[in-house]
């Protein structure tokens, strides 16, 4: 079977699912679906065969397609996917799902009654850094994980369009913060027990440009998100990724999305350590922990190589709907992440830490 499906949204992520769906074997986009006559004329010119609409009514009365891809502005992403869904269709739908978990119940609502598939377009899932970092969690390359810290800086300062208004979904808690969040989520074997959350907008009026929110897990982990879209630097890169996760066994980094780093341990155990005291003490303090580590003390090792493309998440998608595969982005993920984004917001206004309870489970 071929699938035809239709993007709604032709902007920065919409020109790229276009070009995805052109690309995969046996799906096929027949049609965009844009509000703006600008866009549509845009893709009558790159692509002529396909139909194009100016509202998702028309789209769903008048093409014949199997499902649609949602890829408008934030606030548009409730009824676009219920009225698909209304319409049968199965559906992938950008992130953030929804502006609020009451807003994504209502979608799943529509979804169960019609009874096709919803997925959220997190491909980060994906990126190279974080499936590096996955990898040497579950391998126990450092042992008990403690920590790990993800943090991701833009040094122009600048958001643009839609991304500045609040009413639209703007700003980055809803952009960046949802890949974030999903990204430790997606990765932890273990129940979030609390979150504290300092949300601030540094430049812009109506949304957030800068977070730092702390995830603490039953486990003993504490995960570290900060983002800064005005952290200033006279770093050549404009946009830097970061991690870091320590164990008692060992410690890594990882920096840039094609990861470049190490995994850090020592050659002797503390107990071990230079039996001195006297000298060491003088030199280094009285914990001897912030000294110059002696000669052959620090080793490192090559981070892990991990193959992977963002499309693994299309090919899931479609090979789910074939029956050959589960689907990755379920549901009840996607609202979780919702839930620990209204839990951040509530930190953050409340300056305190905030317990945190998975509500309920959502059908798939
Ligand atoms: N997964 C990712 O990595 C990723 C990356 C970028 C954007 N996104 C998401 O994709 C969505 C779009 O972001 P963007 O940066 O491409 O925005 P954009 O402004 O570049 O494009 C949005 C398009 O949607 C159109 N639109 C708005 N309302 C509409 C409606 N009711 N019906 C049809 N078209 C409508 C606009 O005219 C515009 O052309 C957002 O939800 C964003 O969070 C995801």
């Amino acid at each position: 079977m071929k699938y035809r499906y239709a993007v709604v949204g032709y902007g920065f992520i919409g020109r790229r699912h276009v070009a995805t769906l052109k690309s995969i074997d046996n799906v096929d986009c027949v049609a965009v679906c844009d509000t703006n006559p600008q866009r549509l004329e845009e893709v009558r010119e790159i692509y002529p065969e396909i139909e194009i609409y100016r509202t998702i009514d028309q789209l769903l009365e008048e093409s014949d397609i199997n499902g649609v891809i949602i890829s408008a502005n934030n606030n548009q992403h409730k009824e676009l996917v219920i009225k698909s869904a209304r319409a049968g269709m199965d559906i992938i739908c950008e992130k953030p799902a929804a502006m609020s978990v009451a807003e994504f119940d209502e979608m799943m609502e529509a979804v169960d009654q019609a009874g096709v598939t919803l997925t959220v377009h997190q491909q980060r899932r994906f990126d190279k850094d974080f499936q590096t970092i996955k990898k040497c969690y579950e391998d126990r390359s450092l042992g008990d994980v403690y920590t790990i810290k993800s943090s991701l800086y833009g040094y122009n300062g600048n958001m643009h369009d839609w991304h500045v208004y609040k009413s639209e979904g703007g700003g980055m808690l809803y952009d960046w913060g949802v890949h974030l969040i999903d990204q430790i989520l997606y990765m932890m074997d273990s129940p979030l027990k609390a979150v504290f959350a300092d949300i601030r907008n540094v430049i812009n009026k109506e949304v957030d440009d800068y977070f730092n929110i702390l995830l603490r897990f039953e486990n003993g982990v504490t995960a570290e998100i900060e983002l800064g879209t005005y952290y200033l630097s006279d770093q050549k890169d404009w946009f830097e990724r970061h991690w870091y996760m320590g164990g008692n066994t060992g410690s890594m980094y990882a920096n840039k999305f094609d990861p470049e780093g190490k995994i850090v341990r020592t050659t002797k155990l503390l107990e071990n350590v230079n039996e001195d005291q006297d000298k060491s003490a003088k030199s280094y303090g009285p914990t001897r922990s912030f000294g110059v580590p002696e000669p052959g003390l620090i080793v490192t090792e090559d981070i892990p190589k991990v193959e992977t493309e963002h499309i693994e998440f299309f090919e899931n998608y479609f090979a789910t709907l074939a029956g050959k595969a589960e689907l990755l982005v379920k549901p009840q993920e996607v609202r979780k992440v919702l839930e620990v984004m209204e839990a951040c917001w509530k930190s953050a206004e409340t300056f305190s830490s905030v317990a945190f309870e998975p509500s309920m489970e959502v059908k798939v």
